[in-house]
């Protein structure tokens, strides 16, 4: 009997996913995909490298081999498999985002999930008296995992989006709110004629001109340490927006969508990468939007919207959509110009 048939078995699967969720957190941390990307490696070396003990070790990649991240090979070693693979560190993979999405900080405010759901309040504030930006601006060591963690999430977004959108009539593209430049790179990589604005808080972007030079893109990006709620870079083709308005509640994400509708000229388009949520009914398609919705009620207080509630939102701005655009990934980029143009 398949474990969906067995609806039992299949919602204690679930319930104890979290199980899951923490040991890749832990492998992530120990780094457990970046030492086993030259191969094999027995459990005592891989304790010796990790620091860790042998037999608690050995426990921990048995139990993610059965979720299919690692697999026992001969002689006793493991070895990573596809999927473990996609677990380094750094632009190899999604590492960063398993450390931080398993760190206690997140851990703490999704254990107030019910607090959220009975009041409507954001947990993490509810928790830590206050916000997730106020929490990294003061922590830079919690600013830096959780920086780490978007442009691991974003390397993975930029080829989709950059498959499903045509940058290439375009001069300038704005990445508000862009990070440490991990989108912006890749789009500036892709296409060598392009210039790029990279705004964003201050001690976010000041990680940005390394990984720019590295990425062979620091001569086309000015760099500007900023507040998207006061002003972004006048002129630009194209302002993109990626995981910005599903961070705040309407009114934050409209003033932010207005202060990109300022800096626009006319034939400049905003571009807004989100996960648009859709139905009912909801397919399990969408799970990755829904529960991201709870993620943003849990930690910055936001939202994900749905295709009419961006419509609305955007025309408010005074923008109009004109489309939007799927991609292989749970990300659509929603298209929008002046409405006044
Ligand atoms: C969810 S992250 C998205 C980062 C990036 N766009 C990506 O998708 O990888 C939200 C970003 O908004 C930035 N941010 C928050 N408040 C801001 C403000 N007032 N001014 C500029 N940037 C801000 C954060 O520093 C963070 O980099």
């Amino acid at each position: 009997m398949s474990e969906h048939a067995d609806p039992r078995r299949h919602l204690l699967r679930l319930i104890n996913g979290f199980r899951i969720s923490q040991a890749l957190h832990v492998a992530a941390v120990l780094r457990l995909s970046d030492h086993l990307a030259g191969g094999p490696r027995t459990v005592a070396d891989l304790a010796a490298v990790t620091g860790c003990d042998p037999h608690a070790l050995h426990r921990l990649l048995r139990a993610l081999a059965t979720a299919g991240v690692y697999a026992e090979a001969p002689g006793g070693r493991f070895a990573s498999t596809a999927i473990g693979d996609e677990l380094r560190g750094g632009a190899e993979g999604l590492g960063d985002w398993a450390a931080f999405a398993g760190a206690a900080s997140m851990w703490h405010a999704w254990s107030a999930l019910g607090h959220s759901i009975r009041t409507g309040e954001n947990a993490f504030a509810s928790v830590y008296g206050e916000s997730v930006w106020e929490q990294r601006a003061r922590d830079p060591a919690a600013g830096a995992a959780f920086d780490a963690a978007m442009a691991a999430l974003s390397r993975h977004v930029a080829e989709a989006v950059l498959e499903a959108y045509d940058f290439g009539a375009l001069s300038t593209v704005a990445d508000v709110g862009g990070g440490n430049g991990a989108l912006l790179a890749a789009v500036l990589r892709r296409h060598p004629h392009l210039r790029g604005h990279l705004l964003d808080q201050p001690q976010v972007v000041a990680a940005a001109p390394a990984l720019l030079a590295a990425a062979g893109v620091a001569d086309r990006c000015e760099v500007h340490p900023g507040d998207l709620f006061v002003a972004v870079p006048a002129g630009a083709d194209a302002y993109v927006l990626k995981s910005i308005l599903h961070d705040w509640p309407d009114e934050a994400a409209l003033a932010i969508a207005r202060t990109c509708r300022n800096a626009m000229r006319p034939g400049s388009v905003l571009l807004v990468l989100e996960r648009v949520l859709t139905g009912p009914p909801y397919p399990p398609a969408d799970l990755p939007a829904a529960f991201s919705d709870l993620n943003m009620l849990v930690a910055p207080g936001g939202q994900e919207r749905t295709r009419d509630e961006y419509e609305s939102l955007l025309r408010a701005a005074g923008l109009r959509m004109t489309r939007v655009v799927p991609t292989t990934t749970e990300f659509s980029v929603i298209e929008a110009v002046p409405s006044t143009s």
